[in-house]
Formats: structure tokens, sequence, C-alpha cells
């Protein structure tokens, strides 16, 4: 009986990795581009950190065809797409350009990758953008913090060692606060079984350096988002957890949208749990036993972590899609859309 049981499973997990979730990464089809250049302009850039955009840099660094990336205003006129990033305008730094005519069929992009609280507010936005850029899967270019990619055949899986961990729950955080939920959830959780901090917040800080190998040492790392709003996933999971090769328990999105962009058995989510003593109890028994708790790492002969933290590959990504975009749109209420809450699946 186990073991028809052991073999049904082995035969229906293969199914749920390559049907379930990853279909939603792939890419649209119709999305080919034609032989002209995309022309983007990016009309500030974020932070005011500037870049290189010498060359055919989309091509050169991402290997995208006929895209032309631009900073210079001047360009104006030619350009098919204008990005602006949220944080300078809603600052004051940056301005709209309204006061120029807008080129026939020109598209000008919202870009964000802050959670909606963080966003300011976007009343003053309604009725100028076309298109959106944040990490929401339902924006018109997704730029996710991170993804999973299928890994080629002959790339190795790093082993991992699980006798080189020491602590049961880590967590980083640098910006605590009492009346985020991820703070309820560690509070609680640390009165069951000892979570070992790290982060401003302890005054233990961590090295860039030294933290994916303090994150390893652990069986389980708190990827703990500040906001819990729809699709916000940010590196905590695709870089601390996933690549530090801790298991993430995770707390933010709804668990669908966690589903909607991760494999099964890859992430514990918080609200799979009637109780934090119940989850405590699972990530116990979990550490104790080594086969179940090394499920929670077969994804990675599947997968692997593609990170994005270069705003100019961002941009890039708007050219294979250019001729997918509708036609015509416009947000005529951009601050509704933004705290849209979690509505579609
Ligand atoms: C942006 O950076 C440039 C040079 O790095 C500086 O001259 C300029 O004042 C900065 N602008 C803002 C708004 O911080
Ligand atoms: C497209 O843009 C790239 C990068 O600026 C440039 O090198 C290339 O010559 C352009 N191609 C066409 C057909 O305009
Ligand atoms: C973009 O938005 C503007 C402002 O609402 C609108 O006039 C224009 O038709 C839109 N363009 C496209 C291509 O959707």
């Amino acid at each position: 009986m186990k073991r028809c049981l052991l073999l049904c499973f082995l035969c229906v997990l293969p199914l749920c990795l390559f049907n379930g979730w990853s279909t939603s990464l792939r890419v649209n089809p119709s999305a080919v581009s034609s032989s002209r250049n995309v022309t983007v302009l990016l009309w500030h850039y974020p932070f005011n950190r500037s870049a290189s955009l010498k060359g055919d840099m989309c091509w050169d660094l991402y290997r995208i065809p006929h895209c032309r990336l631009v900073d210079q205003r001047s360009m104006f006129s030619s350009a098919d797409v204008v990005v602006f990033h949220n944080r300078e305008l809603i600052q004051r730094r940056q301005k709209l350009p309204t006061y120029w005519p807008r080129p026939q069929g020109q598209r000008w992009a919202w870009m964000s990758l802050e959670a909606p609280n963080h966003n300011g507010n976007l009343h003053q936005f309604a009725n100028i953008f076309n298109m959106t850029m944040t990490y929401r899967r339902d924006a018109d270019i997704t730029v996710p913090y991170g993804e999973l990619l299928p890994k080629e055949d002959e790339e190795l899986l790093g082993e991992d060692n699980l006798q080189e961990k020491t602590s049961l729950v880590c967590w980083v955080v640098s910006n605590y606060r009492r009346h985020h939920k991820r703070s309820k959830v560690y509070t609680e959780l640390n009165a069951i079984v000892p979570v070992k901090v790290y982060g401003r917040w302890t005054k233990t800080p961590l090295a860039s350096s030294a933290l994916l190998p303090t994150i390893s040492r652990c069986y389980f790392y708190l990827a703990f988002e500040n906001a819990l709003s729809k699709d916000y996933i940010t590196e905590k999971l695709w870089r601390n957890a996933y690549q530090g090769g801790a298991v993430p328990v995770v707390l933010g999105a709804p668990l669908s949208d966690y589903k909607a962009v991760a494999p099964p058995h890859s992430f514990i989510h918080v609200d799979e749990f009637a109780s934090v003593r119940e989850m405590a109890k699972y990530l116990q028994e979990l550490a104790e036993d080594k086969k179940r708790y090394a499920e929670y790492l077969t994804w990675k002969q599947h997968w692997k972590v593609k990170l994005y933290a270069d705003w100019r590959e961002r941009l890039c990504k708007i050219c294979p899609q250019f001729n997918s975009l509708p036609q015509h749109k416009v947000y005529s209420d951009l601050e509704a859309w933004v705290d849209a809450k979690n509505t579609s699946a």
C-alpha cells in the first residue's frame, strides 16, 4: 500500500511541476518583434543612478534584439515608449512633460517596484499613462524581483549540505515595526522555537558577502515581506532563501500568488497553517526528518534562480512585448489599479 502511494506521488509530482504553475512563466508567442527598432526613452533614472546605454545595449547584455534604449530627452518625439519612474515624480524631483504634445501612438509607462503604500498619491496621475511596469503579473510589462528559469541539462546541482545547518529558523530584518504582521508572527514563533535574527534591528547586520553563507546554515528562512500586497514577492524569496539554500517560510502576498510563480513544495506559506503553533511544529518535524526536508529542495533539479537588479534589463523587456501591447489603453484611475486587491487568480 505504502509503495503504491509513493509510486502515485512520484508519477503525479512531475505533472504538477511542469503543468501547473510554470504555464504562467511562458512568454507570449505572439510577441515577435519586427525588424524595426523599438525606441524606449527613460525620462529620468530611478534613484538618480545613471547607467551606460552605449551601443546595442539590450542585445549586448541581454540578447534582446531591435531595442534602442535612450536617455536623451531630445529623442522625445521619436520615442515609442517614454518611461517614468514613480518615486522621482511623487517626490517632485521630476515632472511629466505634459507641456509637450504627445506624438501619435507614443505610450507613457508608469514604473514602480514599490508596494502600494509606498507609491504616494497617484490620483494626480489619472488619464496619463498607457502602460504599467511593476512586479505584478497583471502589469503590462511584468518586472519581477526574480523568477525561476528551467535549468539546462548539463548544469550541475550544487549539493546542499544538511550537516552544516546549525539553526532551525533564521530571519534578517532591518526595518522592524511592531505593527507589521510579520513582526507578530515572528514574536509568536520565537516563543515556541528559537529564531535566529540578524540585521540592523538586532544590531547584528550582515555584510552582503556574509548574507547567503549565513542563511545556508539555517533550515528555514523567514522570507517575510513588509507589505501584504498582490504579487509583492521580493529578493527575500528569490535571493535570500532560494539562493541561500534555506527553505523559505513566506508571508506577504496570498498563497495563490506564490503558487503562480514558485514550484509546489519549494516554500511554506504562513497561511497554510491554522496557527503559528502548528507551523512551528511542522518546521520542527521537517528539520528532524532529513528525507522530508530534502523534498523541499528537489525543485533545484529543474529550476534556477534569475534575479533582476539592473533597471536596463527591465527596460529592455519592453521591446519583445511591444507589438502585443493593446492598441489603445489609458489608466484612467492609476491609484485604483495600484491598490487593487487580489481579485484575479
Ligand atoms: C543627480 O545626480 C547628479 C550627478 O550625479 C547631480 O548633479 C544631481 O544634482 C542629482 N539630482 C538629484 C535630483 O538628486
Ligand atoms: C537599432 O538600435 C541599435 C542600438 O541603438 C543600433 O545599433 C541599430 O543600428 C539600430 N537598428 C536599426 C535598424 O535602426
Ligand atoms: C495614451 O494615453 C493618452 C492620454 O490619455 C491618450 O491620449 C493616448 O491615446 C494613449 N495612447 C495609446 C497608444 O494608448
